[in-house]
């Protein structure tokens, strides 16, 4: 059983005081990169891709692994919010951990993961 915040902890900690980065695809390797620098004073950076409908989290899990969310609702393909802890959709009230995995109906499906893979400098991120 997990123990959710309140809601005025979600507000408070919204994707609004993340770091950020805007990347351009490479259409030709179906990658987009982005520096490991992003990650010097969090473990969570929003990642907006050129002409992608939704954001994506990048979670840094350890030195050298990283995990890569689409944050978009798998229940009715709506757009998630960032708290510090969870995952959430604010149209009905799904809450996601982050591996990805539903904690709070109504969604009952994992978010969309995208190969992340880890060089000293940089992580490369395959798109769908
Ligand atoms: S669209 Fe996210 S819970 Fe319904």
């Amino acid at each position: 059983m997990f123990a959710l915040p309140g809601i005025a902890t979600l507000l408070l900690d919204s994707c609004a005081s993340l770091p950020s980065t805007k990347v351009e695809p490479d259409y030709t390797k179906k990658t987009c990169t982005v520096s490991i620098d992003k990650f010097i004073s969090s473990k969570l950076v929003l990642l907006r891709i050129k002409n992608f409908e939704f954001d994506f989290i990048i979670i840094k899990k350890s030195e050298t692994e990283f995990k890569t969310l689409e944050l978009k609702c798998s229940h009715e393909d709506q757009p998630l919010t960032m708290s510090n802890k969870y995952i959430h959709c604010s149209s009905h009230g799904s809450i996601f951990d982050f591996e990805g995995n539903p904690i709070k109906e109504p969604a009952n499906r994992s978010l969309k993961s995208l190969k992340t893979d880890f060089a000293s400098t940089h992580l490369t991120i395959h798109l769908p």
